[in-house]
């Protein structure tokens, strides 16, 4: 039977940055992952670092500024342990809204600056969608100073850094349920063995809601996506009401997204992928001319009031850092932050508590 300080189950963007963090303070860490590392929500990510304050929950919008703001320094490291490079792009995020609307924060982009900034993007069309005579000059996109990041670069590169920093991980070992004696934490038990610690943590993302005996209602909300190849090389992240538009440095431009209520299903649908590349045709005609690369959904892990479950809970010993919803990549080094304090006993930098698995 292995035995290590703490166990993480989960092998995405959030138990290996925990891992990590963890292992920075001398602790010793085992991931039990169900599947491969690194292969569920935070390979299907698009990468927006998108932290504009009225995106969020009001009790989020703390956690997404803080966590925007670690991003470089994360990657930073990352890169340095795992020896691989991560795409993360700097030219921020344009904002196209027909009705005008902008979130918090973005700074007022007219038509014409709009066609220095990104000349591919068809803003005339998005007025005409509208059904609004307006000149050109006025006001019909916002700024942002957005990051954007490969997530599948970066998970990959956690994935390196984690194994180099000796976490331990075991791959294909589903835990199925928690070791509880006398009301706190032993270990796991996964379909193949058990595992024992003191301290377990649960970031098993879209399944961190079933792990008996402590149930979260964390449930899977499906998006679909695709990649083209051959498009106008765009610079910024570009969002509207529609679709978003993210471009990878190597040339591909990822275009999503659904959000689906379907259970654990991740099939794509050829109706809803042609839905997305029109939208994304609306607003960058040259994508027309594209090559479809790729099409994948991802699961995320969604909860009834959209924030994240972060911190201890009823059971000694076991705590849970998951629900990150849309955010999962965005709230990766604040969440390893504020729940490697909380484990090792540390008070952590936020107040937790409106992220408490006890408010449901
Ligand atoms: N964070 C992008 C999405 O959830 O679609």
């Amino acid at each position: 039977m292995k035995s290590s300080d703490v166990i993480i189950i989960g092998a995405g963007i959030i138990g290996l940055s925990l891992a990590i963090e963890l292992r920075k303070k001398g602790v010793s860490v085992l991931i039990v992952e169900r599947d491969e590392p690194g292969r569920e929500a935070s390979h299907a990510a698009a990468g927006m670092l998108a932290d504009a304050g009225d995106e969020f929950p009001a009790p989020l919008v703390p956690l997404a500024h803080a966590s925007a703001r670690m991003y470089p320094e994360f990657v930073h490291e990352i890169e340095d342990e795992s020896g691989g490079k991560v795409d993360l792009r700097e030219h921020g995020t344009i904002v196209l809204s027909c009705h005008g609307e902008f979130p918090e924060g973005a700074e007022p982009v007219s038509t014409q600056r709009l066609k220095s900034l990104e000349p591919s993007i068809e803003a005339s069309s998005l007025l005409l969608t509208a059904g609004e005579n307006r000149a050109p000059s006025e006001i019909c996109a916002g700024y942002l100073h957005e990051r954007s990041v490969d997530p599948r670069e970066l998970v990959a590169a956690a994935l390196k850094a984690a194994r180099h920093r000796q976490v331990d991980i075991s791959s294909g070992a589903e835990v199925k349920s928690l070791l509880v004696e006398g009301g706190r934490t032993i270990g796991v038990q996964t379909d193949k063995a058990k595992y024992t610690a003191q301290t377990v943590v649960n970031c098993a993302g879209a399944w961190a809601g079933v792990i008996p005996p402590f149930e979260v209602p964390v449930k899977p909300v499906k998006g679909q996506m695709l990649a083209v190849v051959e498009a106008p090389r765009l610079q910024h992240v570009i969002r509207s009401e529609k679709v978003y538009l993210v471009p990878r440095g190597d040339g591909r431009l990822v275009i999503g997204s659904t959000l689906e209520d379907v259970g654990y299903n991740k099939q794509t649908d050829v109706n809803t992928l042609q839905r997305l590349f029109e939208a994304a045709v609306e607003l960058v005609p040259g994508i027309a001319k594209s090559r479809r690369h790729e099409a994948w959904a991802g699961l995320r892990p969604g909860t009834p009031d959209e924030l994240p479950i972060l911190g201890a809970t009823a059971i000694s010993g076991y705590f849970i850092a998951a629900g990150h919803y849309r955010d999962g990549i965005l709230l990766a080094p604040v969440t390893a932050a504020l729940m490697s304090d909380a484990v090792t006993g540390k008070n952590p930098s936020f107040d937790l508590s409106p992220f408490s698995a006890t408010r449901f």
